[in-house]
């Protein structure tokens, strides 16, 4: 691997809760690849935070309890505004800019209320500011529509954007459990918003929503033109109502283009049960952007949570860190990292690489068959999941065996399927398809 000889970025962290630490501690468990990606060492030179984070050992990191102390540190290049809030968040991103400091935020309510004010801001310094994890915390959405969909004209987009309100209608559906008791269970695990009724109301979706309809569209920010609808007058009468009629019940944003203007809605929303975001459960969000050459395409992942979030804004402080870097030409490397940092880390042969599998094995139907099968299998270390035998299919005393085993090397498996091929219960080849769970 190469060194690097532009000394390193520094950068800091305004807020350590539940995304200033995932950043914190993304930043310092992918320090090296980080590097290699964007050209330059990035270290966290100061972080500002009232309290510590039990989850974050910032080290030597120096802390300070005073926001305006950092933002004033000459020695910073970008700061990371993540402690949330219209006021002290505002006061702190201009007077970053002010200083001539790029800023990278996950400030939803900061971008969509005065994100005009602040862009403008900004243009006028000549700095740089991020938000990718304002919307739809780790999917690279922000990017997706601003760069790769940049041929298009959007027509509309949908989206599941508050991780809180599909986590509770998911939990009424599946469970029939209560609105007050599942949006309880949000706030315990961190995904709520500090006022609930920002998540419950679509307040959140809202800042989302304005925020993607201006980059899709091109228009300036105004969330004070959203329509918002919560979903604190659902009961559990209207999801099985509409379950029965094959449909699932969603909060979502949509911002649509028609000839008389922009659609910019948030509401309950009956979708049909088997379109794949009306199956986008629990925490989880999804983006749906339709462009005119593209047609539809779909963004999955979690919205919020301590490092898919965290994964955005490092991605925004990878980017600017390249613009500051790297040649206009040559702002996003062509291979993502860096020409002459790429790895010599070897691609694995098949034999070496790792798998589940589904085996289907002719059989002769009869007793001890099942044992010399299992036992070849235990010999090379192969764990068997499930075992399913069917009935013959033919008058030829063969039966399929199938079999799932947990994952092994595709080597131990070559072996295996050789040792059973030459059984004489065994007719024919052994089918083998391997399994991936993805979970
Ligand atoms: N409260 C938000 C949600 C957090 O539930 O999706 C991410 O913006």
């Amino acid at each position: 691997m190469g060194s690097f000889s532009v000394k390193p970025v520094k950068v800091g962290i305004c807020g350590l809760g539940t995304v200033g630490g995932g950043t914190f501690n993304v930043l310092k468990r992918n320090a090296e690849e980080i590097a290699r990606r964007a050209g330059r060492g990035i270290v966290v030179a100061q972080i500002a935070a009232r309290d510590t984070n039990p989850k974050c050992d910032t080290g030597a990191t120096p802390i300070t309890a005073d926001v305006f102390e950092l933002v004033n540190n000459p020695e910073i290049d970008i700061v990371i505004e993540l402690i949330g809030g219209y006021t002290i968040a505002k006061e702190l991103v201009l007077k970053a800019i002010e200083n001539g400091k790029h800023v990278v935020t996950a400030n939803k309510a900061l971008i969509a209320v005065h994100g005009n004010e602040i862009f403008a801001k900004a243009r006028e310094k000549g700095v740089i500011v991020a938000f990718e994890a304002a919307v739809a915390g780790g999917i690279p959405v922000i990017k997706a529509i601003r760069e790769g969909l940049a041929a298009n004209r959007i027509n509309w987009l949908a989206g599941i954007i508050n991780g809180t309100g599909n986590f509770i209608l998911t939990e009424m559906r599946e469970k029939g459990r209560a609105f007050a008791d599942v949006l309880k269970e949000a706030q315990a695990l961190g995904y709520a918003e500090a006022d609930p009724t920002f998540d419950v109301e679509g307040i959140d979706a809202a800042h989302k929503l304005t925020i993607l309809a201006s980059i899709a569209f091109g228009i300036p920010l105004q969330f004070d033109k959203a329509y918002t609808e919560g979903i604190t007058q659902l009961t559990s009468a209207d999801v099985n109502y509409a379950e029965a009629l094959g449909y699932r019940i969603k909060h979502l944003g949509v911002a649509r283009r028609t000839e008389a203007g922009i659609e910019l809605r948030v509401h309950p929303t009956l979708i049909p049960a088997d379109r794949l975001i009306a199956n986008v459960n629990g925490v989880m969000n999804a983006v749906m952007v339709n462009g005119d050459a593209v047609g539809s395409t779909l963004y999955y992942g979690a919205g919020a949570g301590m490092e898919p979030t965290a994964s955005a804004v490092v991605a925004d402080v990878i980017d600017v860190v390249r613009a500051l870097t790297t040649d206009p030409q040559n702002r996003v490397p062509h291979l993502a990292f860096q020409a002459d940092l790429l790895s010599d880390h070897p691609i694995l042969p098949i034999a070496e690489c790792q798998s589940a599998y589904y085996l289907r094995i002719q059989v002769q139907d009869r007793p001890g068959v099942l044992a010399k099968v299992a036992t070849i299998l235990s010999e090379r270390g192969i764990n068997i999941e499930s075992i399913m035998q069917k009935e013959a299919e033919e008058q030829d005393g063969l039966v399929p065996l199938i079999l799932l085993t947990h994952r092994v090397t595709e080597q131990s498996m070559n072996d295996a399927i050789n040792a059973l091929e030459a059984l004489a219960d065994v007719s024919g080849p052994v089918m083998r398809i391997r399994v991936e769970h993805l979970n």
